[in-house]
């Protein structure tokens, strides 16, 4: 049952639902700061998964890596191999939009993207992928009941971080409503619906590609523990 990228025999070692951040230290930090009676079961690339309770809830919590192609991989092991039933993506984007601020938290819509990844792996030619409307509706829930204000929009999952032309994300944002620019969710969306399991997406504004403003690390981390609390409230 282990996979090339991870090394896990045994599936009840993996919660039902995982949470995602990109940055396996994140997971590392979330797992020792919200979880209880934790346990290490990955590290094959460092790509390091921990096991816990939150509340008496099971909950995994592992790095995705950046970009379509990472997430892609261990989200589909984690759906295929290992009986997860719902990934909950936590990451961070760049705004796109005046109205979407540095710190803000958006609970992700759907995700367009000029990525061949949906069409190469299942032959889905959309080029906006969305996910279980069942777990954006608790993740809403969940923001209300915890007095958090969210935005719900369609953010792009860009191929590339860096190009030739500076700013051009006014064509995607103009073309498609995208106020916010990551790199993952369009390819767990897919992973997802081609293997019918539960995804979303929770992100906090880590820059801005509008007003080129940065955030400072206690804010940002002050808006990174709002969405942590927001996606384990809502995890089953
Ligand atoms: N681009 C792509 N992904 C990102 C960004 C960005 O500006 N900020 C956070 N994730």
């Amino acid at each position: 049952m282990a996979t090339p990228h991870i090394e896990v025999n045994d599936k009840n070692l993996f919660a039902k639902t995982v949470l995602m951040p990109g940055d396996p230290l994140r997971a590392e930090y979330i797992a020792k700061t919200y979880l209880t009676d934790v346990v290490k079961i990955n590290n094959v690339r460092n790509m390091f998964a921990f096991t816990g309770y939150y509340k008496g809830k099971k909950i995994t919590v592992m790095g995705s890596g950046m970009g379509m192609p990472s997430i892609g991989i261990y989200s589909y092991e984690l759906f295929n191999v290992y009986g997860v039933e719902n990934i909950i993506r936590i990451g961070s984007c760049g705004s796109y939009s005046k109205d979407v601020n540095v710190y803000d938290v958006i609970i992700v819509k759907d995700a367009y993207s000029e990525s061949s990844y949906a069409k190469v792996a299942y032959g889905y030619e959309e080029n906006v992928q969305k996910g279980s409307d069942e777990l954006f509706a608790k993740l809403n829930e969940s923001a209300k009941k915890l007095g958090y204000p969210v935005i719900n929009e369609r953010i792009h999952s860009s191929d590339v971080f860096y190009r030739a032309h500076g700013n051009v994300f006014t064509d995607v944002r103009d073309a498609y409503g995208c106020v916010a620019v990551e790199m993952e969710s369009f390819a767990l969306f897919a992973n997802a619906r081609y293997l019918n399991k539960k995804a979303a997406c929770v992100l906090t504004v880590s820059d801005s590609l509008v007003t080129n403003e940065v955030t400072t690390s206690e804010e940002r981390q002050n808006s990174f523990n709002r969405m942590m609390e927001i996606a384990l409230e809502a995890a089953e």
